[in-house]
């Protein structure tokens, strides 16, 4: 069984917004990210596996439990970052803190002191006070403090400057070997290629893709942009040399070539024939497959 389970979930909110037969799975101890466009329907789906929202058709489980029919036991179980946070401005830090440490049941001053000094926060001021990042971080600690086995975060980088976000990888990276279940949607590549396992994409409220990083990092595909001496040889690679090239540059005479790994060697030996000024790998990367989800015309 999976830990957290979405299956048709639709909520429609009318005028194509909303979110439409969401389906999605997250594996105990897996890091599963969640990316897509600004009103993709991240925040949504999320809301409905909080219990915060009722759905329309499909369900939304976390441990098999039914999430809107019973979002307090939901509550206790996982550790939440709300896109948005809102902190009860009469409040400290401190005293949030020990809110949400009473709510849980939980008062682990080891935890608590390991976690602000990750993240080095003075938790001591009225939150009203508090910098927009250090919002947001009060929020990422209040989310770990009871160190609960899953975890849902929506943006949780956002907002932190990059050296927090640096700090918030390593510490996400520590909270997976340890075993945590963690689903979270964000806008970073460079964040969710460092440590999500599996990484779906939403857009217009539909899942448009769902796929094992691994596979994207391991691509069996590479892409190669040649740079020729001179025209001669740039048009004579593409018409003798069996090797399937496109001319991208003519003015700087560069070939693209796409080929795969096992191919390499042959282009190499072909190469040799050519002057040849400069050869360079063109990654395929998370990033370059979720643009072309964020992109209009896909
Ligand atoms: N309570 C609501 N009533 C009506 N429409 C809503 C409501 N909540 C969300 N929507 C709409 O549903 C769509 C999905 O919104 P959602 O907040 O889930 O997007 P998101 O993927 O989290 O976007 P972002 O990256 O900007 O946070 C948007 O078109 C939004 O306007
Ligand atoms: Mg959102």
């Amino acid at each position: 069984m999976s830990v957290i389970e979405v299956d048709n979930l639709t909520k429609d909110y009318g005028h194509g917004r909303g979110i439409f037969d969401v389906s999605l799975q997250v594996q105990k101890g897996e890091v599963f990210g969640f990316l897509g466009p600004n009103g993709a329907g991240k925040t949504t789906t999320i809301r409905h596996l909080m219990g915060f929202s009722n759905p329309m058709s499909g369900t939304a489980k976390i441990n098999g439990i039914a999430c809107n029919k019973q979002a307090s036991k939901i509550l206790e179980n996982v550790g939440y970052l709300p896109g948005e946070v809102a902190l009860p401005e009469a409040l400290t830090g401190l005293e949030f803190i020990k809110m949400m440490q009473g709510l849980r049941h939980s008062n682990d001053q080891v935890r608590l002191d390991y976690l602000l000094d990750i993240f080095q926060l003075d938790p001591n001021g009225k939150t009203k006070r508090m910098s927009l990042g250090n919002k947001r971080k009060l929020a990422v600690i209040t989310a770990f403090l009871a160190d609960p086995d899953i975890l849902i975060l929506d943006e949780p980088t956002s907002g932190l400057d990059p050296v927090m976000q640096a700090t918030f990888i390593e510490f996400m990276e520590m909270e997976k070997k340890r075993g945590k279940t963690i689903l979270l949607s964000s806008h970073i590549f460079s964040e969710v290629d460092a440590i999500c396992d599996t990484i779906a994409i939403i857009k217009e409220g539909k899942i448009v893709s769902t796929v094992h990083a691994d596979d994207i990092r391991h691509n069996q595909n590479k892409m190669f942009h040649i740079t020729f001496g001179n025209a001669n040889d740039v048009n004579q690679f593409k018409t003798e040399s069996g090797i399937i090239a496109s001319c991208i540059d003519p003015v700087r005479h560069i070939a693209e070539v796409g080929i795969t790994d096992d191919e390499v060697n042959r282009l190499i030996s072909v190469l040799s024939k050519y002057h040849v000024e400069s050869f360079k790998e063109i990654k395929y990367t998370l990033e370059n497959h979720f643009m072309r989800f964020y992109e209009k015309a896909t």
